[in-house]
């Protein structure tokens, strides 16, 4: 019997997960994507080129490996068919290496319309959502209305999407459809015509068949621990559970399945869209932080907020996850940065605390404590790093009682360094 490991995401999302699955991917049978959906973005990058994915799972450029969309996933099958397409000049022909779970959700035209009218209707207090349709499908999935890929291969599934799709019409009747609903909902239909040739199936007995089998399995989250439903900064969050327990609800898996937690986090901070960031900058080196980095969005193409390491908040993430193992990503942003800041505690109106804040608003402010910079030149092994480096990296370690395993240097799979 194997067990599960689980990699995902500490801090807003975007932490790297896309790179570091592809580079763990040839030393498992099987990788796995247990929620969210395509708000997420995660990218890879090999032999120059560089993949951007959504709702496809990160391993699916090795041929030998099984993908699976577990049931915790929504999918837009307009996104799908695009995502589908973008591998075929790769060589990847999905239909023989990834399956989709019977129990995942589908995400109508309708949902990304009432995403975007309810994003309009909170003016300032907006989430600042990807607009991809997460949210009202999630809504209508725990509502127990909502349409699951195993609908499209029934014969009843048109009339059943007419009847959903006439609830949320009437539900958007106060305002103006876009001009190209039509347009979209055709194009909905297509794309189910490819859907459809995949395998669709009960992946919890594929994925507990293979355990048994002693297969090796890596579930691949989305999103970050603090844009999670319960404990992320509510209500700017996404509305699925992102922690390891979202892995055993989202494949069927059993917690004791579970074997090594990967938590991984860049060795700064960023957020995309609204809410709380006690560590934001918003002078000059949160600019520099963002063109030495890259940080974009790989899914809307907007400007990451950018701030310094967040400790209290990577204690809180480690904890609700049981990380056993922390990956640190993008340490060559932070390259001749001098000198490099983490926060390590809050000031608030009651004191220092190191626990992360049920409202984090104005009356909190970091507490940074000032470490050297380092200058890197090229990819050594670990021990041939700079000192301040592994000086920064034993400070988190003895921090967060979590050995850092994995250092990453740069986008490019080749660009990552293993700590024994
Ligand atoms: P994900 O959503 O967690 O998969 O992360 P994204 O793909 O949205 O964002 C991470 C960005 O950083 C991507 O552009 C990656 O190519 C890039 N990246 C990943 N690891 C590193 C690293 O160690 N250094 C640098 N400079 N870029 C990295
Ligand atoms: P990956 O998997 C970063 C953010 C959005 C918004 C909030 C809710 O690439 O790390 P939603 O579209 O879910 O309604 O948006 O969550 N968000 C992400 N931020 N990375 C992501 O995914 C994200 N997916 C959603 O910006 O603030
Ligand atoms: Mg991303």
């Amino acid at each position: 019997m194997s067990k599960v490991d689980v990699l995902l995401g500490l801090q807003w999302g975007d932490e790297g997960k896309g790179k570091v699955v592809d580079f763990l991917a040839p030393k498992y049978d099987i990788v796995a994507r247990f929620q969210g959906g395509p708000n997420a973005g995660h990218t890879l990058e090999f032999d120059g080129k560089k993949h951007v994915l959504h709702q496809i799972p990160s391993g699916i450029f090795h041929p030998d490996i099984l993908n699976i969309i577990g049931n915790g996933v929504v999918i837009d099958p307009i996104v799908f068919e695009r995502e589908i397409r973008d591998l075929e000049p790769f060589g990847v022909d999905a239909t023989k290496t990834l399956v989709l779970s019977n129990k995942a959700q589908l995400i109508l035209p309708t949902h990304k319309l009432i995403d975007k009218a309810l994003e309009l209707s909170k003016g300032e207090e907006k989430i600042g959502s990807t607009l991809r349709g997460i949210g009202p499908t999630y809504q209508d999935k725990i509502g127990r209305h909502g349409l699951r890929i195993g609908d499209i291969i029934e014969k009843d599934f048109d009339a059943k999407y007419q009847k959903l799709k006439e609830q949320h019409l009437s539900l958007l009747s106060s305002l103006e459809l876009d001009d190209n609903f039509d347009e979209q909902e055709g194009e909905f239909f297509k794309s189910l015509e490819l859907m459809r040739k995949f395998r669709i199936e009960s992946t919890e007995y594929l994925i507990n068949n293979s355990l048994k089998a002693g297969k090796k399995i890596l579930a691949e989250g989305a999103q970050g621990t603090l844009l999670d439903i319960d404990f992320g900064s509510y209500p700017f969050v996404t509305s699925s559970n992102t922690t390891t327990a979202g892995a055993c609800t989202g494949l069927g898996i059993a917690p004791n399945q579970i074997n090594e937690v990967f938590g991984i986090f860049k060795a700064y901070c960023t957020r995309v869209g609204s809410g709380p960031f006690p560590t934001e900058l918003f002078n000059e080196e949160g600019e520099e932080l963002r063109r030495l980095g890259n940080e974009f969005g790989a899914t809307t193409g907007r400007p990451r907020r950018c701030g310094w390491l967040d400790i209290p908040a990577l204690n809180y993430s480690c904890m609700l996850n049981g990380v056993t193992q922390l990956f640190m990503m993008k340490a060559d942003v932070l390259s001749g940065i001098e000198p490099v800041k983490v926060c390590d505690s809050y000031n608030s109106s009651g004191g220092v605390t190191s626990e992360f804040p049920y409202a984090y608003n104005d009356s909190y402010s970091p507490n940074l404590n000032e470490m050297h910079g380092w200058k890197l030149d090229g990819i050594p092994e670990y021990e041939g790093l700079p000192d301040n480096l592994h000086a920064f990296v034993d400070s988190i370690e003895r921090s967060v009682n979590v050995p850092i395993t994995l250092i990453s240097l740069g986008p490019d799979r080749k660009e990552t360094v293993l700590k024994k």
